[in-house]
This record gives C-alpha cells, sequence and structure tokens, in this order.
C-alpha cells in the first residue's frame, strides 16, 4: 500500500492498481508487475514461479519486479525466479526511477548471469506517506485484523533467528503521530474496522536513547479514540521494553492483550538465541501482565539447532509456570541473512531437528524432532492455561496437521539455503 502510493503520485496518468489474487487477469495487459514477496517460501511457491513464466511468454515486452523483505536475499530471488529485478530493502525512494528506469541505485539484477546488486543507500524518512488503500481491505483478515499498522521500523534486538532489525535495522524510525492518524482516519473510511499495530515491538514507537512512554500512550489513547478499544491491538512486546505504565495502557485503550517472544524456557537456549533476557525475566513480564489485568500470550521457537531435550522439558516446565492465556509455537525458521540460517548451514542435516525422525511417540506418527516438539508444546499449552481446553482428536488432529506443515516449510527453506549456501557465505550474510 506504501509503494502503491508512491507509484500513484509518480506516475499520475498510469494505473496504479494493488492486485491480491494472482490469477487476476489484469496481471497480463500490464507493462509492469511488482510482486511483493514477504517469504522465503514464496520464492519456491510454484504458482508464483509459473505466474512469473506464464506472463514473461504472453507479454514480451513485461518487466516483473519483486519487492519486500525476500529483497535481503536477492541472489536466490534472481536464480529461482524469471523476473527482471529485485527492488532492495525500503523501496519508496528508488522505486519510481528504477521503473522509470533511469536509476539502478537499490535494483538487483541479472547481467550475462552474472548478478549484479546496486544497494540501497536512500532511507525514507517516514514523514510523509500516501497509501493507496484497495476498495475491499475491509475483508482482508490478518490473525483477527483488517490490517497490520506500521507505527515505527527497526528494532533494538539481536535475536539471531528475527528478520526485523536485518531489514530495517537497530535505529528506530517513527512515523509521526499526525500521519498515523490521518492513515487509519482514511483507512476506516475504506471499511478497515479492526487494526492491528506492527513494528516488531510496540512499545519502541519513538524510541530515542530510551522508551517514550508519553508517545506510546499518547499514540495508542488517539488510535483507541477513532477505532474504540475493542478493535485495536498492539500484540508484539518485548519483555523487556514493558512496564505497569505501559500494560495500562493497552489495558485501557485495547484490547488488552499482548504477545511477548518467550521463545524458550532455557536460559542456555535463549543465550544461543541472543534473546538479551533470561528465563526469571520472561516469568516476571508475565506476572506484570496479570497484575495490570492484561491477557498475555507468548511466541515459542522449538527446533532451534542446539535445543536438546533437556532445553525443551525446561521449556514445557516454564509454560506450567507461566499459565499463559495462549501460546503460539513455531519451529526454527532460517531466514536467509540471519545468524540462524548460519547456524543452519553449519549444522549437519543427520543433526538437525527438523530433518531427524522423532524417537518416540511423535516418530511413530511420522514426525520429525521439531515437528514432534511442535504438536507437543501446542498442546502442553492449551492444558496450562488459567482456563484448561481439552485436547479432543479434532484439535489434536489441528495442531498435528499444522506441525508437519511446518516441519515441511522449514525443510524447503533449508533445502533452498543449503542450494545457495556460496552465494549466502560468500555474501557475507
Ligand atoms: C511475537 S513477535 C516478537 C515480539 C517481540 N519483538 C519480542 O521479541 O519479544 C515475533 C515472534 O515470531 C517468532 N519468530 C520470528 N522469527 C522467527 C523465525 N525465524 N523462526 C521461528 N519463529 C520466529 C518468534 O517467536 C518471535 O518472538
Ligand atoms: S524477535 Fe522481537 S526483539 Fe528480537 S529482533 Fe525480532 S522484533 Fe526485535
Amino acid at each position: 500500500m506504501i509503494i502503491g502510493g508512491v507509484l500513484k503520485k509518480n506516475f499520475k496518468n498510469t494505473d496504479v492498481k494493488l492486485i491480491k489474487d494472482i490469477n487476476n487477469s489484469l496481471l497480463l495487459k500490464s507493462d509492469v508487475v511488482i510482486l511483493s514477496l514477504y517469504s522465503t517460501l514464496h520464492i519456491v511457491d510454484k504458482n508464483i514461479k509459473n505466474l512469473t513464466e506464464v506472463l514473461k511468454n504472453k507479454n514480451k515486452n513485461i518487466k516483473i519486479y519483486v519487492g519486500g523483505p525476500v529483497s535481503a536475499y536477492p541472489s536466490i530471488i534472481l536464480k529461482e525466479l524469471n523476473v527482471d529485478g529485485v527492488i532492495l530493502g525500503e523501496g519508496e525512494l528508488t522505486i519510481t526511477d528504477i521503473i522509470k528506469g533511469s536509476s539502478d541505485e537499490g535494483l538487483a539484477y541479472l547481467e550475462n548471469d552474472e548478478i549484479v546488486i546496486n544497494p540501497n543507500r536512500k532511507l525514507p524518512d517516514l514523514e510523509s506517506e500516501d497509501i493507496l488503500i484497495p476498495k475491499d481491505i475491509g475483508s482482508q483478515n490478518i490473525r483477527g485484523a483488517n490490517i497490520y499498522l506500521e507505527t515505527h521500523r527497526g528494532c533494538l534486538g539481536h535475536c539471531t533467528f528475527c528478520q526485523v532489525p536485518k531489514f530495517f535495522g537497530r535505529n528506530i524510525r517513527s512515523k509521526p503521530l499526525e500521519v498515523i492518524i490521518d492513515q487509519v482516519k482514511k483507512l476506516k473510511k475504506y471499511g478497515v474496522k479492526k487494526v492491528a499495530v506492527s513494528g516488531g515491538t510496540g512499545s519502541l514507537y519513538n524510541f530515542k536513547k530510551k522508551l517514550n512512554k508519553d508517545m506510546f500512550l499518547d499514540l495508542i489513547e488517539k488510535l483507541s479514540s477513532i477505532l474504540g478499544k475493542n478493535n485495536l491491538s498492539i500484540p508484539d512486546m518485548r519483555v523487556d521494553y514493558v512496564d505497569e505504565d505501559i500494560l495500562n495502557g493497552i489495558r485501557d485503550y485495547t484490547i488488552g492483550w499482548v504477545f511477548y517472544g518467550i521463545e524458550s524456557g532455557s536460559d542456555k537456549i535463549l543465550k544461543d538465541m541472543k534473546k538479551g533476557v533470561s528465563v526469571e525475566k520472561n516469568l516476571n513480564a508475565i506476572k506484570l501482565c496479570r497484575d495490570c489485568n492484561v491477557k498475555v500470550g507468548g511466541s515459542f521457537i522449538v527446533g532451534y539447532p542446539t535445543e536438546t531435550e533437556t532445553d525443551y522439558l525446561l521449556t514445557k516446565d516454564f509454560i506450567v509456570d507461566a499459565e499463559l492465556d495462549s501460546v503460539f509455537v513455531s519451529i526454527a525458521e532460517p531466514i536467509p541473512t540471519t545468524e540462524l540460517c548460519d547456524l543452519v548451514l553449519k549444522t549437519p542435516i543427520d543433526k538437525n531437528p527438523s530433518f531427524i525422525r522423532d524417537k518416540g511417540k511423535y516418530g511413530r506418527l511420522g514426525l520429525t524432532i521439531s515437528e514432534g516438539r511442535c504438536l507437543d508444546l501446542s498442546i502442553h499449552g492449551n492444558m496450562w492455561k488459567p482456563n484448561p481446553v481439552i485436547i479432543t482428536k479434532k484439535l489434536f488432529h489441528t495442531y498435528y496437521i499444522e506441525s508437519k506443515k511446518q516441519g515441511e516449510d522449514i525443510r524447503k527453506i533449508t533445502n533452498l539455503i543449503y542450494k545457495y549456501k556460496s552465494h549466502l557465505c560468500e555474501n557475507g550474510f
């Protein structure tokens, strides 16, 4: 929507459209198609590969570009997809000249089978933004919200698995409050009801050397007055960037939930992940939510290459102690360019928990160690909620399918990074 807004402004006599459905016939009639891809899986997605081939076959003059979070690893994209180039990083300031063909800054492309990467040195200041809003935005549903609203970019964390600081950096850049309010009012007119605020860690809004609680509270108070408290959520929080005032604000101006990145109940794994917090800090931050009457969920990662059975059991113990209102489990995904990606590349496949069959009951169900832990922890989290959930056959099956799917996806991504090992290492990732 942001890039759409930039293009609409700079190509006044051109029809700029945001298209969700890759089968939309408008794509065939377009001069330029920009694919905004946010997951490594998109690069190996057969439908996306097929789309680029069909577009190129049917229209010899078409230009196809890829942008979005995957642009952090352009070499893989250029070798896997039939596209003209990759628009690197934050494209607001570079895309217009790239499309016009007047500059290659921030563009990666293939020339005589050689990869040319022209770094993007232009960081947008986020001071003004005119987004292009699709008419059907009100029917979009991303985990219950019509839209995830960006309030700032960057994160101070060093978490080895996370793409946020890799892509946006560690310097926090925040959007002016007026810009955000203006956008939310416009979005509301287009039918948006439910908004979730994203940005890695919500309370880092306007962080400058330290948390700016007043600005954060002002932000959520104002958004709440436009949307209503039940339509606003700020789920993503880091345990060491909350306090009583912030949590009271979350309770008073939003649906009253936070989701911490807890990751593990083992201090060793938290250290390996460079999470920068301890098990004790995690437990204290959960307790603080209870004291402030805020519901608290936790995100966990299983199948980290160094996670042992003992580490995993500590995570199960943690969940018993913490009694979280919701537990979200992911298998460690080696996103290219992250430290976790390096670690996975250094780990032999026969020592990688996402490839080894579980030796116990989950192995008999055909699951790997990572998949077994994902399924087991999801069930365990439900059983240790303040109001425990009964694990029916149906619920078990849902988690089984989800865990298996995650495992398959992680193996696809791992095979991809192995295939491009030399590129990833060569570029100093
Ligand atoms: C809930 S938010 C994190 C909130 C907050 N910034 C923090 O660190 O506490 C994002 C969560 O997605 C999950 N996640 C992010 N990158 C991942 C990856 N590469 N593999 C698996 N899970 C990942 C982690 O559990 C992470 O905590
Ligand atoms: S997991 Fe959270 S704290 Fe860590 S780098 Fe990512 S967004 Fe930042």
